[in-house]
């Protein structure tokens, strides 16, 4: 493992991105364009009876109306197989929104018009959309347990006891799901905004009943992610590659935001109904943790992942969880940053606090003195935890010390009450298996081809900090291909996982490339950089390829990549097991009559291994804190109850935290590498960035108002 500190280097997309020269794939020129929109269902379950489409083709500009019977019934699905395709247009109605006919036009006013006219008819069922709603369904629980909680309970000095809620949310990056189909001699090229362009060429494939080899998938920008463009089940994607297909034109869509709240993956609601209990010296002993969550009829996002942190965050060592899925007639819950931890963090590093002053004690030596070394779920030790010092630097740079812990003590000189509060997070760091081609050439370029995907969070800068490192080669002339499944088999991006796969890979290609050029110069000294070596022998170019797994992968990963499976490693290896770390210690500022609180300032500190970009790991953490204070005082997805679907289903009424709710967010790294994760040392960072900082929040209004609130968000009514 190489050790040093990394350069503060600019992203090296920046000055295209601020002259908005960035091309996103709804960017993408194509010429006679047609435009698409989905006819959404305005029931929540039932069966499609008929669909009249006279009015829409009779609009000027509408081309084709595509209805169910224009998809070939799709694949069966095996657990073992490649990716399940992407639905397409169905009879029967699982969800409010789902699409029933798409609108194909010149122009997208006539897709629009055309849409709007589509006149479907149904037969209704009953449905139910809400968690309590009498005809949802509870899955048996699943359970993560160890020791005895039982028996550690009965002998805890201390004992606390609360339930927790989490809202439905949805994601809302700026870009909208888009997508962009071209079929020209029997190939088709998709250009979407996916973290998954591999899955999305071999479920697409599948769907259509075309050989995935005919399929290629681009995705080289995309105007953020956050899971919500993960996985192969973007709704559009098959309904305008085989509108491309049908009318031989490249077919666009971009899909209204609206649509997007009831076709997208959302968070879920959860609940967690938790029990901790301590010794009379402040080590937590036994937890129990009751897990609870929305789910649709068929949906997988799994429950049994709220226990990933919060089992492995402190030294307890009898753990008793359960996780239940509670059926709805939705469309399938996601990944959303921070996936469980987000709702499971609140959740636990509240009943923390809790216990904190139940026992007396200081929060942050509670934590401090809870620390452990080994993973409680597997007996391996953590390759690396430097969550103590995240808390003693976060403390220092806050100045924790100066805290009266007493709740309503503190106050501004505007007489404010001012509340200080702390919580860390966890999350699992993976490892996915990447390839890359690197070629120098004598005419002064760089060449950099390889696997992942550019969601803003930084993976291009990531790479190009590496190998402007290792390698003497011009910076401006550096091309780095990714996101694109004919340049590199591409993974899924997401979980973390990013960088640990790209930068690992990126390193043993410098690495590579720097033998290729000694073996190449046979000895002779020549100056100046790699291009002018080159030059200098007479060799126009020179490339390598290197492929890199995570530890404990074999071929069998690589193969799976190369089928657009799910190749991810982690966070359990063979022999250790690797978790990423944070603290968040955050000041509110509430206001004493209308009660509206401020977040004046955040100090967070991380451990992801060794730190590759500072500029964007910094930025990847504030964006991640940003989020996690709207989380705790904004963003709550409001559900119908009379007609299934979602109220607020707009930037308008779906309330996220904006530059005016945001003060200053500190943001530091222990930067200390693991030494068994990777070959870098790194560990994940976007997805632990935001985990335990709305807790935080959580707990620093608890300070300041005696008020403990056990649901997010937490708005001015609570604190009344
Ligand atoms: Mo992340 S929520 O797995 O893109």
């Amino acid at each position: 493992m190489s050790a040093g500190k990394f350069p503060d280097r600019a992203r090296i997309d920046a000055l295209e991105k601020v002259q908005g020269l960035t091309r996103y794939p709804g960017d993408m020129p194509a010429s006679r364009m047609l435009h698409a929109m989905i006819v959404p269902s305005r029931i929540a379950k039932g069966r499609l009876t008929g669909l009249d489409t006279a009015a829409a083709l009779r609009v000027a500009g509408v081309v084709r109306v595509l209805t169910p019977e224009d998809f070939p019934s799709p694949p069966p699905v095996s657990e073992a197989g490649p990716p399940p395709p992407p639905p397409s247009l169905e009879q029967r109605i699982a969800f409010r929104g789902q699409p029933v006919a798409l609108v194909v036009a010149e122009s997208l006013e006539a897709a629009i018009e055309g849409a709007e006219l589509v006149r479907p008819s149904f037969e209704v069922e009953p449905f139910a959309v809400e968690i309590d709603s009498k005809d949802s369904e509870r899955d048996a629980a699943e359970n993560v347990i160890f020791g005895d909680a039982q028996a550690a309970f009965a002998r805890a000095a201390i004992t606390i006891e609360a339930k927790y809620t989490s809202p439905t949310q949805h994601h809302n990056p700026i870009e909208l799901l888009v997508t962009a189909a071209i079929w020209e001699d029997g190939r088709l090229t998709l250009y979407e905004s996916t973290q998954s362009s591999a899955a999305t060429k071999v479920a697409t494939a599948r769907a259509l009943g075309l050989d995935p080899a005919m399929v290629d998938v681009k995705s080289a920008y995309i105007g953020g992610g956050f899971g919500q463009k993960g996985g192969s089940s973007q709704r559009q994607t098959v309904l305008v590659a085989r509108a491309a297909m049908l009318l031989g034109r490249p077919v666009k869509i971009v899909v209204p935001r609206g649509q997007i709240f009831h076709q997208a993956t959302y968070r879920p609601r959860s609940r967690h109904h938790i029990r901790l209990g301590a010794d009379a010296g402040g080590k937590m002993i036994a937890a129990a943790y009751d897990a609870e969550q929305e789910q649709s009829r068929l949906g997988s996002f799994p429950a049994a992942d709220y226990h990933e942190a919060p089992a492995r965050m402190y030294g307890i060592e009898n753990y008793h969880g359960t996780a239940a899925d509670i059926r709805l007639d939705r469309q399938p819950p996601g990944w959303m940053r921070a996936p469980h931890p987000q709702a499971a963090c609140f959740a636990f590093e509240s009943a923390v606090d809790e216990l904190a002053y139940e026992l007396g004690h200081d929060p942050v030596a509670l934590r401090l003195a809870n620390d452990r070394r080994v993973d409680p779920l597997t007996g391996h030790p953590f390759s690396s935890r430097f969550l103590n010092e995240c808390l003693e630097e976060g403390a220092r740079r806050f100045g924790w010390s100066q805290r009266n812990a007493r709740p309503g003590s503190m106050t501004a000189s505007d007489g404010s009450l001012i509340g200080w509060g702390v919580a860390c997070g966890a999350y699992p760091s993976r490892m996915v298996p990447a390839v890359a081609t690197l070629r120098i050439g004598a005419d002064g370029s760089t060449l950099y081809k390889a696997s992942g995907h550019e969601m803003g969070q930084g993976i291009r800068t990531a790479i190009a900090t590496v190998l402007l490192e290792a390698l003497s080669i011009d910076p401006d002339r550096l091309e780095i291909v990714i996101g694109d499944t004919s340049a590199a088999p591409q993974h899924m991006t997401a979980g973390s996982w990013g960088t640990a796969g790209a930068v690992p890979a990126a390193t043993k290609a410098a690495a590579r490339m720097r033998e290729a050029m000694t073996e190449l110069l046979a000895g002779r000294r020549i100056q100046g950089n790699l291009h002018r070596q080159l030059a200098a022998v007479r060799r126009p170019s020179l490339q390598i390829e290197v492929t890199e797994l995570g530890p404990g992968q074999g071929p069998e990963a690589l193969a799976s990549l190369r089928r657009g499976g799910f190749a991810v490693a982690g966070p359990e290896y063979p022999t250790f097991t690797t978790m990423s770390y944070i603290a968040h210690f955050v000041e509110v500022q509430v206001e004493t009559r209308i009660r509206r609180v401020r977040v004046p300032r955040v100090v967070s500190i991380a451990d992801c291994g060794r730190v590759i970009s500072p500029r964007t790991a910094a930025s990847q953490v504030r964006g991640g804190v940003v989020w996690a204070i709207s989380a705790a005082l904004r963003e709550a997805t409001e559900i119908d109850p009379r007609y299934g679907g979602y109220l607020n289903n707009d930037l308008a009424d779906y309330v996220v935290a904006v530059n005016a709710d945001i003060g200053s967010i500190d943001v530091g790294f222990i930067d200390q590498p693991d030494p068994l994760a990777n070959s870098t040392g790194l560990k994940g960072l976007g997805e632990v960035a935001m985990a335990g900082a709305s807790p935080a929040v959580a707990n620093a209004i608890f300070h300041a108002t005696g008020k403990r609130i056990r649901e997010l968000p937490i708005r001015i009514e609570h604190l009344l």
